[in-house]
């Protein structure tokens, strides 16, 4: 497996899979990988000749006062499992060659990244439409895979691909669970044990709250009444709590199908997000 952070080699070995008639799937990750991105992983298996997984801890879709400096970085761990897993090759660009200086661009897609985590991280879906546009552009994969867990990502990517021609495959992957149904995180491995356990409060409210949705209660109580439950649990702070269309996340105050729940919710210095749909 072959590690790159610059360009030109980055080119001269994508050009040699290509010339070989491989088809490539990109996993864009931010590194810290855990199963859920192995399963991005195993799914550009089954669909590519060939993958790359890119790491690049992203600045600029980090706000002030985030935790771009103390987010986990351990490349020679995330280089092992790839390389057990069989990726072809890592690219791990320095910042320059993603933001050359001078760099001056930026990729902003509006409606579906507004409110939710659009609203509570003012400027974090620029930072990642434009990384992901230029990881497009440098890659030039066959399929893109990301995880649904981060569902208004992938709605954001999705209508960025359509919208700048990208004609690639976007593949969105479900949501990888530890056994007690939380959503695994590069940032559950901030939560002390104790916040750990009080974490799971997240995906069982949102199971209720799903299931008396979908069993027709009136959704703005059940919204309101799963954020006091959350608070209830150890949780300080909730961002939102909101049932969305699942395709355009548009609001839904009458129950339709597909419907989405999604929730960013704060324990300690932790903010953890989820998302399932209301069948
Ligand atoms: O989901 C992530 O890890 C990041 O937001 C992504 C898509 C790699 C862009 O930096």
């Amino acid at each position: 497996m072959q590690i790159i952070r610059q360009l030109d080699p980055l080119r001269t070995a994508l050009d040699a899979i290509r010339k070989n008639g491989a088809t490539i799937g990109l996993v864009p990750t931010m590194g810290a990988l855990h199963a859920g991105h192995m399963e991005l992983v195993k799914a550009a298996m089954a669909q590519c000749d060939k993958v790359v997984v890119s790491i690049f801890v992203n600045p600029t879709q980090f706000g002030a006062g985030e935790d771009l400096d103390s987010y986990p970085r351990q490349e020679a761990a995330d280089a092992a499992l790839l390389e057990e897993a069989g990726v072809e090759l890592v690219w791990a660009p320095t910042v320059d060659q993603v933001y050359p200086d001078g760099f001056a661009t930026n990729v902003s897609v509006s409606g579906v990244s507004s409110g939710l985590c659009g609203g509570s991280r003012p400027g974090h879906f620029d930072g990642v439409a434009t990384v992901v546009a230029k990881l497009f552009n440098q890659v030039r994969p066959d399929a893109a895979f990301f995880g649904e867990k981060d569902f208004q990502q992938l709605a954001v990517i999705r209508r960025m691909a359509r919208d700048l021609d990208f004609t690639h495959d976007i593949i969105g992957v479900p949501t990888v669970r530890d056994a007690d149904g939380l959503a695994l995180s590069s940032r559950n491995a901030y939560l002390t044990s104790e916040q750990r356990q009080q974490a799971v409060a997240l995906p069982d409210v949102m199971r209720g709250a799903a299931e008396e949705i979908a069993s027709g209660g009136d959704i703005s109580a059940v919204l309101d009444e799963a954020k006091a439950k959350l608070l209830a649990s150890g949780f300080h702070k909730v961002d939102y709590f909101e049932l969305k269309h699942a395709d355009t996340l548009e609001d839904m105050t009458v129950f339709a199908r597909p419907a989405r729940l999604l929730a960013a919710a704060h324990i300690g210095t932790t903010r953890l997000i989820d998302n399932i749909a209301v069948a």
